[in-house]
């Protein structure tokens, strides 16, 4: 009996969440009432907020991103399925013992991953946000607040097998066409990538040239056509030429650049 009225209550939350526009509200009100651990005041708290349009990640504090379930922090940016082929490559180019690096790690959700994939892995990570350092600190990750490599230790330049970075790379008069809630709520520094796209992207490449051993992988998370804009940078940053990651539509993913092993030190 208890059992049909919890189911009742799960629909008629999942009709009010379709109502106010979410596109899986079953799962989202799984998702909801388990958070609220049977405390009804605090469940109508969370789908209050839910259906303001704040993200669900920040209203249940925490996600499941490759596998692992990561905590979010309201105002940290949410980490995306379609960021997880690009993880998986990452983990079959990591050797376990290898280094990682994991540039603009928001909650630190990739770097997890990683480190879960490979456990004698050492993994280190980055971000500008302070909020965001926090927040991937408690998720577990070591992370150094500053731009890009900045920040890391110098002694660890130059020996890393593998960098990936999420940065921000939605150019900024396509920032409209973004989801509203994702517009009204996460917060810009995650999302604007400048004029074309490239403000971040142009240095995370010469970022990844300054950290990885010849032979070492750059992966980057990008879209539209930002590739093309980046393919001289990546020449004279010293990789060989990138290869695109696309999704099952053929659209523009991610790349990857492996570093020379012959190339002068980078200067970016
Ligand atoms: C799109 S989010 C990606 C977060 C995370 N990697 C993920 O996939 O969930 C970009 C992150 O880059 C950070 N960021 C923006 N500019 C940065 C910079 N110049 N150096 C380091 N981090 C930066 C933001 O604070 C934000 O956390």
């Amino acid at each position: 009996m208890a059992h049909g009225r919890f189911d009742r209550r799960a629909r008629a939350l999942a009709a009010r969440l379709a109502d106010a526009g979410c596109v899986a509200p079953q799962e989202e009100a799984d998702e909801l009432i388990e958070a609220a651990a049977g405390d009804h005041d605090r469940l109508q708290r969370l789908v209050a907020r839910r259906v303001d349009g704040e993200p669900l990640a920040w209203v249940t504090g925490t996600v499941t991103f490759a596998g692992n379930r990561v905590r979010i922090n309201p105002g940290v940016y949410v980490p995306r399925p379609q960021t997880e082929p690009l993880v998986d490559r990452a983990i079959e180019l990591l050797p376990d013992g290898g280094l990682a690096a994991d540039l603009c790690t928001g909650s630190g959700a990739i770097a997890v991953a990683l480190r879960q994939a490979r456990p004698k892995s050492r993994v280190v990570a980055t971000d500008i946000d302070p909020d965001a350092c926090r927040c991937a600190e408690e998720n577990g990750v070591e992370v150094f607040a500053g731009p890009l490599a900045e920040p890391l230790p110098i002694e660890l330049r130059g020996r890393f097998d593998v960098v990936i970075a999420v940065v921000p790379y939605v150019p900024t008069d396509a920032l409209v066409y973004l989801p509203r809630d994702v517009r009204e709520y996460e917060p810009l520094l995650a999302l604007d990538g400048g004029k074309d796209g490239l403000g971040v992207l142009v240095p995370a490449v010469w970022a990844g040239a300054e950290l990885l051993h010849g032979g070492g992988t750059l992966l980057l998370e990008l879209g539209g056509d930002e590739d093309r804009g980046l393919a001289d940078v990546f020449e004279a940053a010293g990789f060989d030429a990138p290869r695109r990651h696309e999704d099952e539509d053929g659209d523009l993913r991610g790349v990857e650049a492996k570093r020379r092993p012959s190339s002068a030190p980078a200067l970016g």
